[in-house]
């Protein structure tokens, strides 16, 4: 009876502890893994499959552009670049990537967002933006800071934050993210621009609102270059 009872606590905490190690980038088990995307053979692994280490190079570890300017004539002005193991293949298993994010004077936003798989470390070189995470359930608190150059601020692991440049020049800022793939979830897009949408009845009821100003919100598309 006392067993049984012991087996069921050591599997609910076996369970929770892998739920937990699943939830970030695992340890390396190895110098590095640069990852391949052509492997015939083998079993799929919580990443890419890797280059055999004797045919790495350094063009394996390295990126060039990130001193260009990101492309803000869009409805959010605001562009981001992104430098994970999709443009870097040695970054596959290391837990770390990087972006540049480009804002549009007077108002560029990085709208309201998160990222399932990691915590994100900013710093402005130019601009003023006002940052911002809203904290988990029950309390939904908002924290916010204006940044100015030189200014670094940390938004926590799957928490909605946002960037707003309240300046009158561009703003630039870069981010490293504790994953090798951090996943982006946009809020706007993935309530009102999923793909099927999502009943308008679901969203009406979740939002208190009326179902043509769901069909209106749904009807947007400006997520669609985002
Ligand atoms: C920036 O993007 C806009 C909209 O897509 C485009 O019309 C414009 O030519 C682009 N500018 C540059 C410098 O690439």
């Amino acid at each position: 009876m006392m067993k049984g009872a012991q087996v069921l606590v050591a599997f609910v905490l076996l369970a929770l502890a892998s739920s937990l190690a699943s939830a970030f980038d695992p340890s390396p088990l190895q110098d590095f893994c640069v990852a391949i995307n052509d492997a015939k053979n083998g079993v799929f692994v919580n990443g890419k499959f890797c280059k055999d280490p004797k045919l790495v190079n350094a063009e394996d570890f390295f990126f060039s552009g990130l001193n260009k300017q990101g492309n803000t004539s869009n409805q959010l002005g605001s562009k981001v670049t992104l430098v994970n193991v999709e443009q870097i293949s040695g970054l596959n298993t290391l837990g770390i990537s990087l972006a540049r994010v480009d804002y549009a004077p007077n108002g560029g936003l990085n709208p309201p967002h998160a990222h399932p798989r990691a915590t994100e470390i900013l710093v402005v070189v130019e601009g003023t933006l006002y940052v911002g995470f809203v904290t988990s359930n029950p309390d939904s608190r908002l924290i916010t800071k204006v940044l100015y150059p030189g200014d670094v601020f940390v938004f926590p692991v799957g928490l909605i934050h946002f960037q707003f440049n309240i300046g009158t020049t561009n703003a630039v800022a870069f981010s490293g993210l504790s994953s090798q793939n951090p996943g982006i979830i946009t809020i706007a897009k993935a309530v009102f621009g999923s793909n099927p949408a999502i009943n308008p009845e679901v969203l009406a009821k979740a939002f208190q609102l009326d179902k043509n100003i769901v069909n209106q919100l749904q009807s947007r598309f400006w997520w669609n270059n985002s």
